[in-house]
C-alpha cells in the first residue's frame, strides 16, 4: 500500500463539518495522508510519522480545497455560437431556438471531432480544479446521434445525462407528441447502456411539465436517477414537478415562487444554481439568499455549453455567485464541490474527510477567499484526483 504524506499546508478545506462545526470543516497547519487514491488521515504537520509514508510533498503554506464537482454540463456538441453571443450582447435576447444550431453542427460531425472537443473542456475544466463532471447528451436528436453522445461521454466519466429532451428538433416541428415518444422509447433503449442520469429541459420553447413527467417517469423505470432543467425562462411547473418525482437536483431555477422555495426546503432535491448562463445570457439571477434562508441545499455547476454559458471555469462562477448572488465566499465553495456532489447524490466527492477520494486542488495563496476576490487569475496550482497528481 503507497502513503503519500501532503504536509504543511495553510488551511485545509474538508467540507466535514465535525471538525470545526462550521460546514467548510477547515484545519490550519494541516496534513493529509493518501492512502492510494483515497483520504487516509487528516490532522495537523508533524503528527504523522515520516517513517510511514512513501512519498511527501511540502504545500509551502498554501491553501487545499476539495475537488470541484461540476454537477452540470452539456460538453458533447461540435462548432460554437459565437456570433449569437455576439449578438446577444448588442441586445438581442436568449432563446432555446439556438440549440438547433448546435444540433445540425453535432450530427455532422464524427464521433472523433465530439470527442477531441469533449477532451478539451474536460482538460480545460480540471486544470481549474474540477476533478467530477457530469455531462449531458442533447445536441443529437436522433437515436442514433444521441446513442454516440453518450457513448462519447461514457470515455470522460461516468456521470453521464440523456437530455434528448433538450429541445424538440425541426423535423417533429409538427408531430411533438410523436417526438416524446421517440425519446421514451426507442431513443431511452438506444442510450441505456451509457447513461446514468435522464434530463428534460422543462421550460418555454422546450418541453411543458406534462411531457417532462412523461420522459422522467420513463427513464427511472428503466433504472436511470432523474434532475431536471427547471424555471430557466420563466416561471413553470418544473420545481414543483422535480420535488414530486425526487429528483436529485432541479438546475437553473431563475424564476422561483415561494411556494416552490418550501417545497425545496421539504425535500432532498439540490437547488443547482447556473450563474454563467444568466452572465452569458444578461438575466436576471435567481435570488439565492431565499433559498439559503429557507434551508435548501445549493449547488453552483458552470453549465459548460455553447450557447448560454460558454466557461468550464469553477473559480469564475463562484466569482459571480459572489458579486452578483450575495453568496459568501464560504456558501460559494461549498456550493462548488460538497453541493455539487449531493446535487450527484455522490458521497464520495467534494469533500476531504476520511475516506473520500484524493480529489484536491493546491491553490496558489494561503487563503480560499482569493478565489472569489480575485477574479479571472488562475490561482489553481496543483489538481490532485484519485490520489495522483492530474494537473
Ligand atoms: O442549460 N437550458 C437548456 N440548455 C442549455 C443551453 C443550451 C444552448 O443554448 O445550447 C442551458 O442553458
Ligand atoms: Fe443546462
Amino acid at each position: 500500500m503507497s502513503h503519500t504524506l501532503i504536509d504543511n499546508i495553510g488551511l485545509l478545506v474538508t467540507n466535514d463539518s465535525s471538525i470545526d462545526g462550521s460546514s467548510l470543516g477547515v484545519v490550519e497547519n494541516a496534513a493529509i495522508v493518501i492512502e492510494n487514491s483515497l483520504i487516509k488521515w487528516v490532522g495537523r504537520t508533524g503528527e504523522f510519522s515520516r517513517g510511514d509514508v512513501d512519498d511527501s510533498v511540502d504545500a509551502l503554506g498554501r491553501c487545499i480545497i476539495p475537488g470541484f464537482v461540476d454537477s452540470h454540463t452539456h460538453m458533447i456538441f461540435a462548432g460554437d455560437r459565437g456570433a449569437e453571443f455576439r449578438a446577444r450582447m448588442q441586445g438581442e435576447s436568449y432563446s432555446a431556438g439556438g440549440i438547433k444550431r448546435t444540433v445540425e453542427l453535432t450530427r455532422a460531425a464524427s464521433n472523433d471531432v465530439l470527442l477531441t472537443n469533449a477532451r478539451r473542456l474536460f482538460s480545460e475544466a480540471m486544470s481549474s480544479g474540477t476533478t467530477t463532471m457530469e455531462c449531458k447528451s442533447g445536441y443529437g436528436l436522433t437515436v442514433e446521434d444521441e446513442a454516440r453522445s453518450l457513448s462519447v461521454a461514457r470515455q470522460l466519466t461516468e456521470e453521464t445525462t440523456f437530455l434528448g429532451a433538450h429541445v424538440i428538433p425541426k423535423e417533429f416541428a409538427d408531430s411533438q407528441d410523436d417526438y416524446v415518444d421517440l425519446v421514451c422509447g426507442p431513443m431511452l433503449e438506444a442510450v441505456l447502456p451509457h447513461a446514468k442520469w435522464i434530463d428534460v429541459f422543462c421550460d418555454r420553447g422546450a418541453f411543458n411539465v406534462d411531457q417532462a413527467r412523461r420522459i422522467l417517469t420513463s427513464g427511472i423505470a428503466k433504472g436511470l436517477q432523474a434532475r431536471l432543467h427547471a424555471n430557466q425562462l420563466e416561471h413553470g411547473g418544473g420545481v414543483q414537478l422535480g420535488v414530486e418525482l425526487g429528483v436529485a437536483s432541479v438546475d437553473h431555477v431563475s424564476h422561483l415562487s415561494d411556494a416552490d422555495i418550501a417545497a425545496l426546503a421539504k425535500s432532498t432535491t439540490v437547488a443547482t444554481l447556473l450563474p454563467g448562463a444568466e452572465f452569458s445570457t444578461r438575466s436576471t439571477y435567481p435570488d439565492a439568499r431565499r433559498l439559503f434562508e429557507a434551508g435548501v441545499t445549493v449547488a453552483l455547476a458552470s453549465d459548460c455549453n455553447p450557447g448560454s454559458s460558454y466557461t468550464s471555469n469553477m473559480p469564475f462562477v463562484m466569482a459571480v455567485a459572489v458579486r452578483d448572488m450575495y453568496f459568501s465566499p464560504e456558501q460559494a465553495l461549498w456550493s462548488a464541490t460538497k453541493g455539487g456532489a449531493q446535487a450527484l447524490r455522490r458521497t464520495d466527492v467534494g469533500h476531504l474527510a476520511l475516506g473520500a477520494k484524493a480529489d484536491f486542488s493546491i491553490l496558489k495563496t494561503d487563503s480560499y477567499i482569493h478565489l472569489t476576490y480575485r477574479p479571472g487569475v488562475q490561482l489553481i496550482d496543483e489538481v490532485w484526483r484519485h490520489g495522483s497528481r492530474i494537473h
